[in-house]
């Protein structure tokens, strides 16, 4: 019985100790296949139910989607405007397009679609690439494309319209390429019709890549009547080992951007082929031009005025060349988020915002109170009416125009001051404040790095070899 009893348990799991171990071992055998199945069809027949519930279920109503909440309606989402963006679009619409186009222009290779930048810029007949190599490339869209004056906005935009195409060594039929640019320009077209109202944009208008994959179905039906505002980015440079390392990073930012003109003034008697060479590879539009310091600043033992007659030869620019859009003085060093740019084209006079990592106080930021301007915070005031950074302010080109004696002073620590007082009248209640209301940090006045003037390269060692090569690319004082 005990060994029974033992094996019993051992094969039935001891349900019946005892008793008849035959019997009551087929006993519960009978009942636990019993058990097990019913047990087993419960189951299945649960996860049937649960099954069928899951999938017969109502998708997410467009409420319950958690959409993203911008911060205020100060901030613009500027990755819609991101050449990217419209870059990756190219790819399914060379698809819609390609049956329509016929011209023939470039040389771009359709699969390195990076290479390739739209450059729009509204009012301004400016030259792209000026002291430009071979690399560059102009394409008017409106000369090109004849079906697009009558499709959209060629009309309202009062300008040139440019592609700065960067040459690649891969050549191929150039239908694709005026169909890209064709299709940049429908969606840039798109994109520029939802800028204003950002604030109100959700994640669902942006351009992804699956909208790309299914452009024809989900691609935005808003049409823009123009392009934005443009913008005129003075960045005064100079010659130093970090030159070409400053513009190709401040260049790449601009070039997040639409409809920008970059004026690029060294502090030079000439221009430098290596800066112009470093322009053309970036794509941005620009001018490249010169204005040296005048000769008494340079010698002196004190403070010099550093990019004012850079910054003097931009506003004369403007003045000969532009008729609406906004300016702003981007040294090369500095940091610049991009969506200050598209809070600034819509300004009507003077607009102001805070810059981090000036001075001891960190920032330097007008101060503002229930809504007004009622003073400055900067780590040193020295007297000024704007005690301002540079990298804080911009104007309305209409607003400078109208003031024709407006400029910079050569005085160290009061240029910005002296510019901003040039341009009297103008009420402090006329500032228009960005940045949420001055409340974020969107420019940086960050500083690189002084590097001592690269060694002269043993050339007899290094003959043949590509040193000879990367010697000719530093810049040397
Ligand atoms: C600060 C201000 O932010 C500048 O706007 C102002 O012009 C300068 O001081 C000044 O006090 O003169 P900071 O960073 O100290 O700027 O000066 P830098 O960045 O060296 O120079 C400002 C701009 O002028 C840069 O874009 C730089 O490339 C250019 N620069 C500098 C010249 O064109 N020539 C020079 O000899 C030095
Ligand atoms: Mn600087």
């Amino acid at each position: 019985m005990k060994g029974g009893n033992y094996t019993s348990l051992g094969t039935y799991s001891g349900i019946n100790a005892g008793g008849n171990v035959a019997v009551a071992g087929k006993m519960s055998l009978g009942k636990s296949i019993k058990m097990y199945l019913t047990i087993f069809i419960l189951t299945t027949c649960i996860y049937m139910a649960l099954y069928q519930y899951h999938i017969s279920r109502e998708p997410f109503a467009a409420s319950e989607v958690v959409k993203h909440q911008e911060k205020s309606s100060s901030y613009i989402a500027s990755y819609l405007w991101s050449p990217i963006s419209l870059l990756m679009a190219n790819s399914s619409f060379n698809t819609i397009n390609d049956s329509t186009t016929t011209s023939t222009t470039t040389t771009t290779a359709p699969t390195t679609p990076t290479t390739t930048t739209t450059g729009t810029v509204g009012s301004v007949g400016q030259k792209v690439g000026a002291s430009s190599t071979s690399s560059i490339h102009m394409v008017s869209l409106a000369a090109t494309i004849p079906s697009f004056k009558s499709e959209s906005r060629s009309g309202s935009l009062g300008g040139l319209q440019k592609t700065a195409t960067m040459k690649t060594s891969t050549t191929t039929t150039t239908t694709r390429t005026t169909a890209s640019g064709l299709a940049t320009t429908k969606l840039l077209a798109t994109t520029r019709a939802t800028a204003k109202t950002s604030a109100k944009l959700s994640a669902a208008t942006t351009p992804t890549a699956s909208h790309m994959e299914n452009g024809h179905k989900t691609r935005p039906t808003f049409v823009a009547a123009s392009l934005p505002p443009p913008l005129y980015i003075i960045t005064p440079t100079y010659r130093r080992p970090e030159q070409l390392a400053e513009l190709t990073r401040l260049g790449y930012t601009l070039k997040h951007v639409v409809n920008l003109l970059w004026l690029v003034i060294e502090d030079a008697n000439k221009t430098n082929p290596l800066v112009g060479h470093t322009l053309d590879r970036i794509g941005v539009p620009y001018e490249y031009m010169v204005a040296p310091m005048p000769e008494k600043y340079k010698q002196t033992k004190k403070a010099k005025p550093r990019g004012v007659s850079n910054r003097n030869r931009g506003l004369e620019y403007l003045r000969e060349h532009a008729t609406e859009g906004v300016l702003y003085f981007a040294d090369d060093d500095n940091t610049y988020d991009i969506s200050i740019f598209e809070q600034m084209r819509y300004i009507s006079k003077v607009a102001m915002w805070p810059v981090g990592l000036v001075t001891k106080t960190g920032v330097s930021s007008p101060i503002i109170q229930a809504g007004k301007l009622v003073g400055y915070y900067d780590g040193w005031i020295g007297g000024r009416k704007y005690p301002v950074d540079m990298a804080g302010f911009a104007v309305s080109v209409k607003f400078l125009k109208e003031r024709p004696n407006a400029q910079m002073p050569f005085k160290p620590g009061y240029e910005e001051d002296g510019f901003l007082r040039s341009l009297a009248p103008l009420d402090d209640a006329e500032i228009e404040l960005l940045a949420d209301e001055c409340r974020d940090i969107l420019t940086w006045h960050t500083q690189t790095k002084k590097n001592a003037p690269a060694q002269a390269l043993n050339r007899t060692r290094y003959k043949n070899t590509n040193l000879e090569h990367i010697d000719r690319l530093l810049v040397r004082p």
